[in-house]
């Protein structure tokens, strides 16, 4: 085994549902995280500072010399992950790809639902996956640019009233389009899980992006 670390980053604490998943998958590997929580949130933010971002986030990393990189951050996933993998001699794995082939498995009546930020809903990769992978799927996007803000702030318990009404206004109009799939496509969002199923109810599967990753990484690990 490549005893070298692999290096996992976010813009804070959300990259944590996917480490929380890679450590439980391979419990042999090293594992280096990175949360920019002197700069979280991104997903407000233009490309531009994105790329910036997530190059300096990078050549952290870098200096644990990893022998490869997860891109914990639905966000960077969906606007800077070509550039950082046309600079890199090391496999860097995003989200996207895994979640969106998740969804497309799991989703019987062809519609779902995508959660984001509003760079990564905006910038149409997850829906651009999803149309490669099951041509004709329709997709319902909804940016929720509150639920990153109040996660990091410990509003994510159910019950609290404050996360409760926010996620309740974002998610209601989604629910009503007749969705069997959710993709969390923030890696913060799993931590609103017990939130979300209960207003989804139990007829809408969740699909994590960043549990999906650490999947990914281990199938291309063990076929290397
Ligand atoms: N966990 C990041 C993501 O997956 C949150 C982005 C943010 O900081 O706004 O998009």
């Amino acid at each position: 085994m490549d005893a070298r670390p692999i290096g996992v980053f976010d813009s804070g604490l959300g990259g944590l549902t996917a480490l929380r998943e890679l450590t439980r998958l391979m419990p042999e590997e090293d594992l280096v995280y990175f949360g920019d929580t002197g700069r979280v949130p991104y997903g407000n933010r233009s490309k531009d500072i994105l790329v910036k971002y997530a190059r300096q986030d990078m050549a952290f990393l870098r200096t644990f010399n990893p022998k490869a990189v997860v891109v914990a951050c639905g966000t960077v996933s969906t606007t800077a992950l070509d550039t950082l993998r046309q600079e890199s001699d090391i496999p860097i794995f995003g989200v996207v790809e895994p979640a969106a082939r998740a969804a497309a498995h799991v989703t019987g009546n062809g519609r779902v639902g995508l959660i984001g930020t509003k760079a990564s809903i905006g910038s149409g990769a997850y829906e651009r996956a999803l149309s490669r992978l099951r041509p004709g799927i329709q997709v319902t996007a909804q940016a929720c640019p509150l639920l990153v803000h109040l996660v990091e702030n410990g509003r994510f318990r159910p019950g609290d009233v404050v996360i409760e009404t926010v996620a309740r206004e974002y998610l209601t109009p989604l629910r009503d389009t007749g969705i069997d799939t959710l993709i969390l496509g923030c890696t913060h969002y799993p931590l609103l899980t017990e939130v979300i199923a209960g207003i989804m109810g139990p007829a809408v599967t969740l699909v994590s992006a960043g549990e999906e990753s650490a999947f990914e990484l281990k199938r291309q690990l063990k076929a290397a």
